[in-house]
């Protein structure tokens, strides 16, 4: 297969070199497949970008609203017009079964979609003033050049819901995204700037974490970046948020998810098992909105978990071109750390699922699995049944095919059960019962909820973040996105020809307040 080379680009052109060294962006689901050999720079190169969009921003920003929104058009089209391409290049950079990835690539189609419309709104408000001859407006502004930090679990839409609106908005971006979706990146980077960006406008700088942390730190202290968004582990999430917060910005910060889905005693059982297995082990366990643990009332435990595990042995897992319910882990980095995950189950749990658990070898087969598991980074479904609060597998998230399960007996506790870890990005609830629905949406702290379906699965328009170790209440998509990439500005026009003064200059009308009836 066809192997590309890929480099940061600044302002149009391919950075030359190597500053940050070489690296080789592998299939994870046949290892033998080099999908990109990738150039790294470094941080004085995301300097550099910076400094590339800081100069572009303010033409792009005299562009016209409707004129940037039909930029974002054309690149939606365009996007349309090579889906295939690049749902394919996704599938085989990160073992993402075709598909979803598919789902993946519409998801920035649909980002298109609601922001070229906004080229024609992005609204302010025209407002009365307190004083005659007065009148009073709202402006949004762009916040200037936006950093964009993401992970490769979703290497295309996730940048869309930063890159797509910052653009739209008249911003300017570095994009540093995942080493191990790099071919992807360039894609997507290649089919944005061919939408009709003028050079500098959109950047991409691939750079390991430390170089872009120290990267993103000169960039802020020479005064080059004015907003970040960041999507990844909720560790890193924490120390941009401490930098930027030292440069007095609040960073877009979208982490970690533990996300509960509770089965309460009226749930629709078939319903729920469907749900479980594809917010558990879609995209083998490794987006943020994956399900973490099921809270089951225990009337219902016993007959859940048969099914669940029953549905779960039969999954096929494998080749993400064949007919799976998953393929292999994204890259080397995440297969190790889930070794590290499956470490936590104890003597006090039961596992069900598979055939074993772990990584899927000759010695340590899986039944039914589809192509060669020695190719590739493939893991066993695992169940862990009988988590507890206090239990690290119920307390932290477990990136991977792993799902817990638990008992609640009411509500108060599904609810207390679900917000115990500290998350607050996704949670879901199979109910027949409105009472019941209401009362955990209100209870749950987490950004998303899903009634009747799974944790996974938010559509382009609504607002997307969470709460807690999950993020720091930014909100992405629809009006979050415009709300991200622009300021109010406040206006105010005085044709009175003199000075009034706000507050004190009012008119006052006299009400006559000792009146009773
Ligand atoms: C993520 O895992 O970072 O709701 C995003 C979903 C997808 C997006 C997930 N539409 O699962």
């Amino acid at each position: 297969m066809d192997q590309r080379t890929v480099s940061s680009v600044i302002a149009g052109r391919p950075a030359a070199g190597a500053p940050g060294g070489r690296i080789r962006s592998t299939n994870p689901a046949r290892l033998g497949d080099v999908v990109a050999e990738v150039a790294l720079g470094d941080a004085p190169l995301l300097v550099t970008a910076a400094r590339a969009a800081c100069e572009a921003q303010r033409a792009w920003a005299d562009v016209p609203a409707p004129v940037r929104g039909r930029a974002i058009a054309h690149i939606g089209r365009l996007v349309e017009d090579n889906k295939e391409a690049l749902a394919a290049l996704v599938t085989r950079e990160i073992g993402k079964p075709y598909p979803e990835a598919l789902g993946e690539v519409q998801e920035i189609i649909d980002t298109c979609d609601f922001f070229l419309g906004e080229g024609r709104r992005l609204y302010g408000q025209t407002v009365p003033s307190e004083m005659p001859d007065k009148q009073l407006f709202t402006f949004r502004n762009p916040v200037g050049t936006v950093a964009v930090i993401t992970a490769g679990n979703f290497p295309v839409a996730v940048p869309s819901w930063y890159i797509v609106p910052a653009l739209l908005c008249g911003n300017a971006v570095v994009w540093k995204p995942a080493e191990y979706s790099a071919a992807a990146a360039a894609a997507f980077h290649e089919l944005f700037c061919r939408g009709g960006l003028p050079p500098g406008v959109f950047n991409v700088i691939h750079a390991d974490g430390q170089q872009t942390f120290a990267g993103l730190e000169q960039a802020l202290d020479a005064g080059l970046i004015d907003k970040v968004g960041f999507t990844g582990s909720s560790e890193v999430g924490a120390r941009i948020g401490e930098l930027t917060g030292r440069h007095l910005q609040s960073a877009c910060l979208e982490l970690g998810g533990k996300n509960p889905m509770v089965v309460t005693a009226n749930a629709d059982i078939d319903l729920a098992v469907e749900g479980a297995l594809f917010g558990g082990f879609g995209t083998a366990g490794q987006r943020c909105t994956s399900l973490g643990t099921v809270i089951c009332h225990e009337s219902v435990h016993d007959e859940f978990l048969t099914r669940f595990a029953e549905a779960t042995a039969a999954a096929p897992v494998g080749d993400p071109f064949g007919e799976v319910l998953y393929g292999p882990m994204l890259d080397i980095r995440f297969s190790e750390r889930f070794d590290a995950y499956l470490a936590w189950i104890g003597p006090q749990h039961k596992v069900l699922g598979s055939t074993g658990v772990g990584r899927i070898t000759a010695a340590n087969p899986r039944a039914g699995f589809v192509g060669d598991p020695a190719a590739g980074l493939f893991y066993h479904p695992t169940i862990v049944d009988g988590v507890r609060p206090g239990d690290k597998v119920f307390d932290n998230e477990t990136f991977g095919p792993l799902v817990g399960v638990t008992t609640y007996r009411t509500l108060e506790q599904a609810v207390e059960l679900a917000n115990a870890p500290g998350y607050g990005l996704s949670s879901s609830i199979y109910t027949s019962d409105a009472s019941e629905a209401f009362r955990f949406r209100r209870g749950v702290s987490a950004g998303m909820v899903s009634v009747n379906n799974s944790t996974s699965g938010a559509e382009a328009h609504l607002p997307f973040g969470g709460n807690g170790k999950a993020g720091n209440g930014s909100r992405q998509s629809g009006q979050g996105g415009l709300d991200q990439f622009t300021r109010w500005q406040a206006l105010n026009w005085d044709y009175s020809g003199r000075l009034q003064k706000a507050q004190m200059d009012v008119a006052e009308l006299t009400p006559a307040r000792d009146f009773r009836l």
